[in-house]
């Protein structure tokens, strides 16, 4: 059995990384659905059915448990296919499986609190405090989930969020840094008017932006702390697994890397991120 890693293309690969930093002597097999890239700009329905469609393709490789390394498809997919279509595929596997998402331990990671912790709301008047940044996709962004999930747990955070349409894509595509600086600048100064003044935090809400880590750093006010996902979720799986030894991460240290897309190298953003050639195989 092996953890299957999600994403609609090279994104997950930060979190992906960050897993196999914990987990080393797990096997993983990374789902990139290229083909399909990017999720953002598509319909609920569309995203369910892609990330649907990843799951069973990850579960037919042997994977027991699947992390849907994309807030896209944890925003607006993972909820319903945890209701509506795992637990009678789980059936007709007849072994263990699961899918988890990324915007739960992210979320836990904003608000230091676990994610069961729902603040009381008593009513008063809280003075908003704590300003925190959202980049993301558009599907992410309008699903609104930052705000809802961190409003109901500490209410003296508010959250703002710019989505960056088209900024995924670039990075699939190895846009050069200038292009991505001149973008993501543009987003960040965007965010900053309208909140009248630099953020206190921020989350880099998409796993591709996370390639690109440096370049938002440098765009965000001095000293910005930017909350990280891959950190985040790789310690939420570990200690997610350590509660369920029937999901089954084996033990081989295997790594497989496939694309519903064009199967091959990835371009040198990538690989510069990677730290070397990285290449796909035809799922
Ligand atoms: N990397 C994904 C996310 O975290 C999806 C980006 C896209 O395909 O638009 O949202």
């Amino acid at each position: 059995m092996s953890i299957g890693v999600f994403d609609s293309g090279v994104g997950g690969l930060s979190v992906h990384r960050a897993l196999v930093n914990r987990l080393p002597s797990a096997d993983f097999i990374y789902l990139g659905d290229q083909a399909n890239a990017p999720y953002g700009g598509k319909s609920g329905e569309e995203i369910v059915d892609l990330t649907r469609a990843g799951c069973i393709r990850l579960f037919d490789e042997g994977a027991s448990l699947i992390v849907l390394a994309c807030n896209t498809a944890s925003a607006i997919a993972l909820r319903r296919l945890q209701q509506t279509w795992l637990p009678a595929y789980r059936k007709q596997l007849g072994r263990p499986v699961n899918v988890l998402g990324i915007i739960v331990p992210t979320i836990e990671a904003a608000t230091g609190l676990p994610w069961e912790h729902e603040a009381e709301r008593r009513g008063d008047k809280v003075e908003k405090v704590d300003i925190l940044a959202v980049f993301a996709t558009r599907a992410t962004v309008a699903s609104r989930v930052y705000e809802i999930e961190i409003d109901k747990r500490r209410q003296d955070v508010a959250v703002f969020s710019e989505a960056c349409p088209g900024l995924a894509q670039m990075i699939e595509d190895g846009a050069g840094a200038v292009e991505l600086a001149t973008t993501i600048e543009g987003h960040v100064r965007a965010l900053t008017t309208r909140i009248g003044r630099g953020p206190d935090r921020a989350i880099l809400g998409c796993t591709h932006y996370e390639l690109v880590a440096d370049i938002f750093r440098a765009a965000l006010p001095t000293g910005t702390p930017i909350i990280h996902q891959p950190v985040a979720t790789a310690d939420a799986i570990e200690r997610y697994l350590a509660r369920h030894p029937e999901y089954e991460p084996g033990n081989r240290g295997l790594r497989r890397f496939l694309t519903t897309g064009e199967p091959g190298a990835q371009n040198a953003l990538v690989e510069a991120f990677w730290g070397g050639p990285l290449s796909f195989e035809a799922a």
